[in-house]
């Protein structure tokens, strides 16, 4: 397993990305555990892009209703349950797609765990069809996420489908 992140110099996020995600291949390649290989996950993605706050939220069973839990992450404490649904993670569940919020006060029912954060983007991960987890990485610009950050994590999401 690599023990040293490389980072791209360039300020570019496609260089970034295009450095970043085949070792995050290799990184859980030889992992089963998922949390270990979710932690990781977040730690490289903080560690390449600084965002001010980058975790999952999994599909767990709570009494027989489905939610969302806070998983690994980096960044400020977070809220730990969302409903389905619910604010931009649980409207890209819902939806099984990604989303893109270029500022957080326009998105109806955004749940705020910081009020720092201004922008946002989810993406699904999926097994058998169905969401078992989002990514959710939040900005404290406006802004401050692309269609090459969305095409990106969803590249991701395909690494962590087929690894873990
Ligand atoms: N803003 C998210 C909640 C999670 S926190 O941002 C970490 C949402 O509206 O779903």
């Amino acid at each position: 397993m690599a023990e040293n992140l490389a980072i791209a110099t360039s300020a570019k996020k496609e260089e970034r990305y295009e450095i970043l995600l085949p070792q995050i291949e290799s990184l859980i390649s030889g992992e089963s555990d998922l949390v270990a290989n979710l932690s990781n996950i977040a730690a490289a993605l903080k560690q390449t892009f600084d965002f001010f706050w980058v975790g999952f939220y999994l599909v767990k069973d709570n009494g027989g209703k489905q939610e969302l839990v806070l998983g690994p992450f980096q960044g400020p404490i977070a809220c730990t349950r969302i409903g389905f649904g619910k604010g931009v993670c649980g409207a890209s569940w819902k939806e099984k797609k990604a989303i893109i919020v270029p500022n957080v006060d326009e998105f109806p029912g955004h749940i705020a765990c910081s009020s720092d954060s201004k922008s946002e983007i989810v993406v699904p991960a999926f097994k058998g069809g169905k969401v078992f987890l989002v990514l959710d990485v939040d900005s404290d610009r406006l802004n401050d996420f692309s269609e090459t950050d969305a095409a990106r994590l969803e590249q991701l999401m395909r690494i962590i489908e087929r690894t873990i």
